[in-house]
């Protein structure tokens, strides 16, 4: 299947939060997409097929100490990632991903990315830890409805 994977536009954002309502139980309003787009849209990826998005990466900097290096860190965090179900094991998390890391680490200059992932979600792990992320830690009751998450970090 062909693909392509391009920055983020305004006009994919309600398609964007609708593959997001479809795919995952962590939503947020329009305005903190909006906000993640005109402030790290670099990081803010679509993948399309045949001019249909079908998958989607937002990520955000933040400086803090860091989860690998124990120092004041620039850090980028992918909040969210999804692919429609029909798209998915053709590649295409991992393109949205490996996009993701280069602008994080090229253009916004993040030296250590990190993200939470629920414990049972194992699609996800696999990808991340394919992509050399290592499990940090587990942050108890992470989600509303009481899972764990695990953090995982990956120095850029
Ligand atoms: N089981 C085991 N490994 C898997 C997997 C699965 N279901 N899905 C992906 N992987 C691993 C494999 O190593 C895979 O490589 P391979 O296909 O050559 O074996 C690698 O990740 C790359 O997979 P890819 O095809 O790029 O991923 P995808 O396009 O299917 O997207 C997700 C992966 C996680 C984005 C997708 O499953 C999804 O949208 N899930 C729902 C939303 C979600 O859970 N997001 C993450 C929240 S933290």
């Amino acid at each position: 299947m062909k693909y392509i994977v391009r920055n983020a536009k305004e006009g994919d954002l309600l398609t964007i939060i609708n593959i997001n309502l479809q795919t995952l139980p962590e939503h947020y309003p329009y305005e903190f997409w909006l906000e993640h787009l005109r402030k790290w849209g670099k990081a803010f990826f679509v993948a399309e097929v045949d001019n249909l998005v079908v998958g989607y990466v937002m990520a955000r900097v933040e400086l803090g100490f860091g989860h690998l290096s124990k120092r004041l860190t620039r850090m980028g965090h992918i909040i969210s990632i999804a692919v429609l179900p029909n798209y998915r094991r053709k590649g295409i998390g991992k393109a949205l991903m490996l996009a993701c890391i280069d602008s994080l680490k090229n253009h916004y200059k993040a030296s250590e990315v990190y993200l939470e992932v629920r414990v049972s979600n194992e699609p996800a792990i696999k990808l991340y830890e394919a992509l050399g992320f290592k499990k940090v830690k587990i942050l108890e009751s992470y989600y509303l409805d009481g899972e764990n998450a695990y953090l995982m970090a990956k120095k850029l």
